[in-house]
């Protein structure tokens, strides 16, 4: 693989998993104006990677984690707002360390967490032995003049496939929102075992924006199934999912790659349907190299009228290898729809342990010639 084409500096440098992702992290920090987060950020994700933030990066950890393709336990964020506000955010799990909840108990007091939906919901997911991907990922979250949050997502395959539908219906009606049972079902999970829960999430803050969210993966989808899942959120113009899917995946399906992923929102007081909707396109499956996904990002960052300069240096912040060397640099680009604000949120790989290779590009040309 294309080991010495990727933060070769680092490598060199014999850097560990928490100096080269802290390095990454503050740099992030300071592209989107959050320079007053830049050493907590570091030490929180200390604190997640726990013991394997001191394995040596391009060296393959024997701790995999699914958060990213090359098994890197963290992965990025920048959420682009209508409102001209960045959030930069890390996706991260415990790996190697049990119980792999640890890091909530460590950080509680520091973030003030407000675990008592939390604590409503755990055992359907924490108790009895894991058969799904993982148990517990977490999302640390910084915003300008904002304390840090944090994010869980609980895994509703851990009991198995044939037990998610039931883990996430229980788990709704323990937090109250189980009259939005039947329409999620109805909207989201139409087309047989395609369609699966992937997710369970839960902002850990008490304030009044704290979300109960819920993904759902649409294995080789139509555009046709996402707007259809879209739509039980009030006010959504189905053209938006249209100009998204079509700019940034190159049509309208199916997505035979890897999936599309839809994700439904609730705050307090929606508890018979979600106030938000999120669509998550899993770009690195649908483009050869970087490069190709950068141009395609940027089309869409003109469509909404956002600054493209800072995807840029986002980019430059957790990356200097040549866009083209590689592919999955930008593994997912989501599309926020909602009462509570919208926006573009580009992912942004730490690719600690590998480059994927890029594919080839396309030939432009007749694909027979008429004699
Ligand atoms: N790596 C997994 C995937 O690609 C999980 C994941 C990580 C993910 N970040 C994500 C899924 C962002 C959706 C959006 O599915």
């Amino acid at each position: 693989m294309a080991r010495s084409e990727r933060s070769e500096s680092d490598v060199m440098a014999d850097l560990s998993l928490h100096e080269h992702v802290s390095g990454q992290i503050s740099r992030l920090c300071d592209v989107a104006g959050l320079t007053g987060h830049r050493e907590g950020a570091a030490e929180l994700i200390g604190l997640l990677l726990g013991a394997a933030g001191e394995n040596r990066i391009g060296v393959l950890s024997s701790w995999p984690s699914g958060v990213s393709d090359d098994t890197t336990p963290v992965e990025f964020s920048v959420a682009f707002d209508t409102n001209g506000k960045y959030a930069v955010r890390v996706l991260g799990e415990t790996v190697g360390t049990f119980p792999e909840w640890h890091f909530l108990d460590s950080v509680a007091d520091r973030l003030r967490l407000a675990t008592d939906r939390f604590e409503a919901i755990r055992d359907l997911f924490l108790a009895g032995e894991r058969q799904g991907e993982f148990r517990i990922w977490y999302s640390l979250i910084f915003r300008p003049d904002t304390p840090a949050r944090l994010k869980v997502y609980l895994n509703p395959q851990v009991s198995g496939p044939s037990r998610a539908v039931d883990l996430v219906v229980e788990g709704m009606r323990r937090l109250g929102i189980e009259r939005a049972c039947a329409p999620v079902l109805a909207s989201a999970l139409t087309r047989g075992t395609l369609d699966r829960f992937s997710f369970f999430a839960l902002d850990l803050d008490g304030t009044a924006q704290a979300r109960v969210k819920l993904y759902v993966t649409h294995e080789a989808a139509e555009v046709a199934d996402v707007v259809r899942a879209a739509s039980l959120v009030a006010g959504i113009d189905p053209m938006r999912i249209q100009e998204f899917c079509a700019i940034l995946g190159g049509g309208y399906g199916p997505f035979q790659g890897r999936p599309l992923i839809s994700s439904y929102s609730f705050v307090g007081g929606d508890d018979d349907r979600p106030s938000s909707y999120g669509l998550y396109l899993p770009i690195r499956s649908y483009v050869p190299d970087d490069e190709v996904a950068r141009a395609r990002v940027l089309a869409v960052l003109a469509q909404y009228d956002m600054n493209s300069a800072i995807l840029d240096e986002s980019i430059a912040a957790v990356s200097a290898r040549p866009l083209r060397a590689g592919v999955g640099l930008i593994p997912h680009i989501s599309l926020r729809l909602g009462a509570s604000g919208s926006g573009i949120t580009v992912y942004l790989s730490s690719e600690a342990y590998s480059v994927m290779p890029p594919r080839g590009r396309s030939v432009l040309g007749l694909v027979s010639s008429a004699q």
